[in-house]
């Protein structure tokens, strides 16, 4: 974990990677493909990322569930897989499984006082089912999708729903992801950004750093002033 103590009043997070396991929607439903589940799923999220960066660039803009749907027909062609495998591995994505420390962590961090928000490139239907799924609802002020914006984080815009929603100035505010090109697109924005690094990867190579990294969001809360 490095970092000063975060001075911030809202808590934002980011959702696919960060409280949710995007690889658990393959665990569920892949078995039988052997050695080409890993493969899978690391074309599926790379693709489903891509698409989204390219449909920003290109002004053409898509709801989340598109572009992970595409990333997956994309992913399923290039490994010789059967379409069949589509629509159950789609349907896992509504209901993938936290991480297992994200329930206490998001308790502890509510009792800080601090509002919790949602802020995700998933379409609305996404994040209502996961969130519900998981019986997290409560714990939300706010969840905010890309979707209002029509690009996708990092693209400025997306931060900015945050700012005008809660109405504070960008700096109150903390994005939380494991996503390394999420927390530095936040910081860009002018956010606290906290880098959650479940992975031990190295830090993105990215014009900003986050302001903390810690390698679960247990090691949150303390971090906060
Ligand atoms: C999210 C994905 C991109 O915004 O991780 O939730």
């Amino acid at each position: 974990m490095t970092s000063d103590r975060l001075d911030v009043d809202i808590l934002l997070f980011d959702v696919f990677g960060t409280l949710f396991d995007h690889d658990s929607a393959l665990a569920e439903a892949s078995a039988g493909l052997g050695e080409k589940a890993d493969a899978l799923a690391s074309l599926w999220r790379q693709r489903q990322l891509e698409y989204s960066w390219l449909r920003t660039l290109m002004h053409r803009p898509a709801d989340f569930r598109q572009v992970t749907e595409e990333g997956l027909d994309y992913a399923l062609a290039a490994l010789g897989l059967p379409g069949e495998l589509k629509a159950p591995l789609m349907a896992t994505y509504r209901r993938l499984a936290p991480y297992p420390e994200v329930a206490d962590a998001l308790a502890g961090l509510a009792a800080t006082g601090r509002p919790l928000a949602i802020l995700s490139n998933g379409s609305p239907a996404m994040l209502q089912a996961v969130v519900r799924a998981a019986g997290l609802e409560a714990r939300f002020t706010a969840r905010l999708s890309a979707a209002a914006a029509h690009v996708f984080k990092p693209h400025p815009l997306v931060y900015q729903l945050a700012v005008d929603h809660f109405g504070v100035p960008r700096e109150r505010l903390c994005l939380v992801s494991a996503n390394g090109w999420d927390a530095a697109g936040a910081a860009a924005f002018g956010m606290k950004a906290v880098w959650v690094n479940r992975k031990d990867a190295p830090l993105e190579r990215l014009p900003t750093e986050p302001d903390a990294v810690i390698s679960s969001l247990a090691e949150l809360a303390p971090l906060l002033a």
